[in-house]
């Protein structure tokens, strides 16, 4: 439990944040009469804020992170002990934990080979972009450069990461983008654009790909990135036949698949420790961070196969020929020793398993829910990663206004349980609840969670 000791000045930290800190993704205007909030302190899966107040945490740190739950002990120890041993020293040279993690991760990841370093998810896409407009120059006489990426998924903040960003309400007013990044469509059967269901639909929205492919030239495309199931563009769980077709598509263009595991990687979705790994996908590049090291440590992954990796070393007389490219922080000793232990906690405890257990118990609350709130029109996910779907009408479909399902999120704030919605992310879809607690969620947390929406629904929607 908490201590229960919130720091003695408490208040001049909270005035010191509403004079200086800017919070991410956040309207500061509130904050010139109210109090912004800060979190104090974690245990499990709850953290209190600074008047001392639990709350549950249904989104594993706001943003689908801290995967093996709050204040473990042995993770801050080892990390402690590595900094004191070795805090840094730049990529270019090995470590030891790297090394370790390194290992320790592929062997969860057959057909991969190769972990490049770096610290958040948006720099880790980064790299394989750069990744694939290098061997579009070694390879392809400069060609196949073009990246594609679908409608809805996200891939990070950095321009280059916007560019290849398909919530245009996150990107409104920050372009112009990166020129060579493709749009290809989404695969949100809830919203078909084909009149079609099930496999069918999933096989015509791979199609889909294919048509864009062919509509931009084959030899002009050199990548495509996907979310193994999106996460902040709704929670899209892929549909049924769309995962085969698309694999066969890449094959058959020669274009290298690269999957975005920066909120599905490393247990989130259950079973496996990769969301790609439920549909049996074969990527070139994956890349991962949030849940790598819970957020004990910044950490994300750029992870290749081989034959990518083999691009980069086969002409050792021309001096531009290898990834050319640094991360200072990505030599950051406290992300892999972090990751190493954050691995063995997932094994020992069972995790994965509990998550494919605990989600699927979710689910059913979720869909009893659905069954007393006409205002649910869908829900989605796959083992700890789920979202409701509220709409005003559910013949139509029409998205509840996102006032209304933000009055949802704060009233369940209000009693103490933290759960999500889509926020600034596709014009007029910002209308699904999110909830993806920590990896050791019991029922009785979920009970907990699931009864607040409960009472949020029927408060907000009547
Ligand atoms: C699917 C996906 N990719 C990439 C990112 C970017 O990660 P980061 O914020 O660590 O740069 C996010 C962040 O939410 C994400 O959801």
């Amino acid at each position: 439990m908490m201590d229960g000791t919130l720091p003695n000045d408490i208040e001049k930290i909270v005035e010191a944040d509403r004079a200086h800190v800017w919070h991410h993704l956040t309207q500061h205007k509130p904050f010139e009469t109210g109090e912004p909030r800060i979190i104090v302190e974690g245990r499990g899966m709850r953290v209190w804020d600074q008047h001392g107040k639990e709350h549950i945490d249904a989104v594993s740190g706001g943003v689908w992170t801290v995967n093996v739950g709050y204040g473990r002990e042995r993770i801050a120890n080892a990390v402690r002990d590595q900094l004191i041993k070795l805090n840094y020293f730049a990529g270019s040279a090995g470590s030891v934990p790297g090394a370790q993690f390194s290992e320790k991760l592929i062997s969860k990841m057959p057909g991969m080979s190769r972990v490049y370093y770096t610290n958040s998810g948006s720099e880790a896409n980064e790299k394989a972009f750069k990744m694939v407009r290098q061997i579009a120059h070694k390879r392809h006489g400069g060609k196949k450069y073009k990246i594609l990426y679908r409608d809805r998924d996200y891939h990070g903040s950095t321009i280059g990461a916007m560019s290849c960003g398909g919530q245009d309400e996150r990107n409104a007013q920050y372009g112009p983008f990166a020129p060579g990044f493709v749009r290809v469509p989404h695969c949100l059967e809830y919203r078909a654009q084909w009149d079609l269901s099930g496999e069918e639909y999933g096989q015509r929205a791979a199609d889909a790909i294919e048509e864009v492919i062919l509509a931009e030239g084959p030899d002009t495309v050199g990548a495509l990135c996907l979310e193994p199931v999106t996460a902040g563009g709704g929670v899209i769980t892929p549909p049924p036949g769309y995962w085969p077709r698309v694999q066969e598509i890449c094959r058959k263009y020669d274009i290298l698949l690269h999957i975005d595991e920066v909120v599905c990687g490393v247990g989130r979705t259950g079973t496996h420790w990769f969301g790609y790994q439920h549909y049996g996908v074969e990527p070139d590049f994956v890349t991962m961070a949030k849940g790598v090291a819970s957020g004990y440590a910044a950490i994300a992954c750029c992870v290749t196969n081989e034959k990518v990796f083999e691009m980069f070393k086969d002409d050792v007389t021309d001096p531009l020929d290898y990834f050319r490219d640094i991360s200072t922080f990505g030599g950051c000793t406290a992300g892999p020793a972090a990751a190493l232990e954050n691995m063995a906690i997932i094994e020992e405890e069972g995790l994965l398993e509990n998550t494919t257990l605990m989600g699927d118990y979710m689910m059913d609350q979720l869909r009893a829910l659905q069954d007393k709130h006409k205002v649910i029109g869908e829900v989605r996910g796959k083992g700890l990663f789920l979202g409701a779907e509220l709409v005003a009408d559910r013949d139509t479909k029409e998205p509840v206004p996102e006032k209304q399902a933000q009055a949802v999120v704060a009233d369940c704030m209000a009693q103490g349980v933290v759960i999500g919605v889509t926020n600034r992310s596709i014009p007029g879809f910002n209308n699904t609840l999110c909830y993806s607690p920590a990896l050791i969620a019991t029922r009785d947390d979920i009970d907990q969670i699931v009864e607040a929406t409960d009472k949020a629904l029927a408060k907000v929607f009547g």
